[in-house]
């Protein structure tokens, strides 16, 4: 682990160092599959980051508003049920908007953003760190899909938040999986926000995945020049395109990049053969109704205690303790 002290109030510690967060042997396996796929963790290199937050921005996406509209409206009651002096760790903290709304009503006195993007966490940090010069900030760079520890007992109420709806990249038993080792991971008295997408009508869902900038489109190929880098390889996104779509039977959108040739990539000294329309799955964002997460939580070992929705209820808070 590497520990640097950026700023008085804030300290980066990167756990890459004791095992790469993006490992080229993973991509490999997953491009060998018979259904060919890449973790939607490879998203988020420099670039990605920066489209994920173009993205957060576009009127189609709806997911940030609404999110950002919940805490708007209810940070006061959140602030009471996180209490003083709580430890916040943010997982796949992001963008700083939210997290700064968050800070400013509930006022921690440690914050811990945790995210596998490295420069974009670091830089997200700084500028919260300048803007609450009181806020103690230990930022994380990891990849909170592995089993970890923090570096330190922060000795305090441990409170997740885990927000953007990221918990639908899981699918419903990695869900589960990710649910108890959190809340193990917050200990005794630890509680959980939890921001969630609810299920809707397949046309809103399509228009939230296929903008019509293109920038959702430009976020999914770029993959693929993070896979150059790690990989050496030499995928041309040219030929492939973006697909994303609702399929109401499993409640998920799901996102792929499809084959527009024939074509061979050779991929850390192994040949990748794709034929025309073949696809690579990219990502998978799974919708919940109230019922369905609210289930999952408990059998997570968590008990319900609030929830809040955005005015057209297409996005819900949830918190757990
Ligand atoms: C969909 S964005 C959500 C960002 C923010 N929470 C929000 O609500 O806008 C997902 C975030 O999680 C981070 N992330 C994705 N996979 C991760 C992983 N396996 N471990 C840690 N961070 C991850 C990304 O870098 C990105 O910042």
């Amino acid at each position: 682990m590497k520990k640097v002290f950026v700023k008085p109030n804030l300290t980066l510690f990167d756990l890459s160092s004791n095992e790469p967060l993006f490992s080229p042997k993973e991509v490999l396996e997953g491009l060998l599959e018979s259904e060919k796929r890449l973790s939607s963790k490879f998203f988020y290199d420099q670039v990605g980051s920066d489209l994920f937050q173009k993205i957060t921005e576009l009127p189609e996406y709806y997911l940030t508003n609404s999110e950002i509209e919940i805490l708007h409206n209810n940070l006061e009651e959140i602030s009471d049920l996180v209490g003083e002096n709580a430890a916040v760790i943010e997982f796949g903290s992001g963008p700083p908007l939210k997290s700064r709304m968050l800070m400013k009503a509930i006022k921690p006195s440690l914050y811990l953003p945790l995210d596998i993007s490295k420069s974009y966490l670091l830089e997200a940090s700084k500028r919260l760190a300048r803007e609450f010069s009181w806020l103690q900030i230990r930022a994380i760079c990891v990849d909170y899909t592995r089993a970890f520890q923090l570096p330190f007992d922060p000795e305090k109420k441990r409170v997740g938040c885990f927000l953007g709806s990221s918990l639908g990249n899981f699918n419903k038993s990695k869900a589960l999986d990710f649910l108890i080792r959190t809340k193990k991971f917050l200990g005794h008295g630890g509680e959980l926000l939890l921001g969630v997408d609810m299920k809707k009508s397949a046309e809103i869902l399509d228009l939230a995945y296929n903008d019509s900038e293109g920038i959702t489109a430009r976020f999914n190929l770029n993959i693929l020049d993070h896979i150059n880098q790690l990989c050496a390889a030499r995928f041309d996104p040219a030929n492939f395109v973006h697909l994303a779509g609702y399929d109401e039977n499993l409640g998920c959108v799901q996102m792929h990049l499809v084959s527009e040739v024939d074509q061979k990539i050779s991929v850390l000294d192994t040949e990748i053969s794709f034929s025309k329309g073949e696809k690579i799955h990219t990502e998978d964002s799974y919708k919940y109704s109230c019922k369905e997460i609210e289930g999952l939580a408990l059998q997570a070992g968590f008990s319900k205690s609030v929830s809040w929705f955005d005015n057209k209820k297409y996005f819900g808070l949830f918190y757990f303790s």
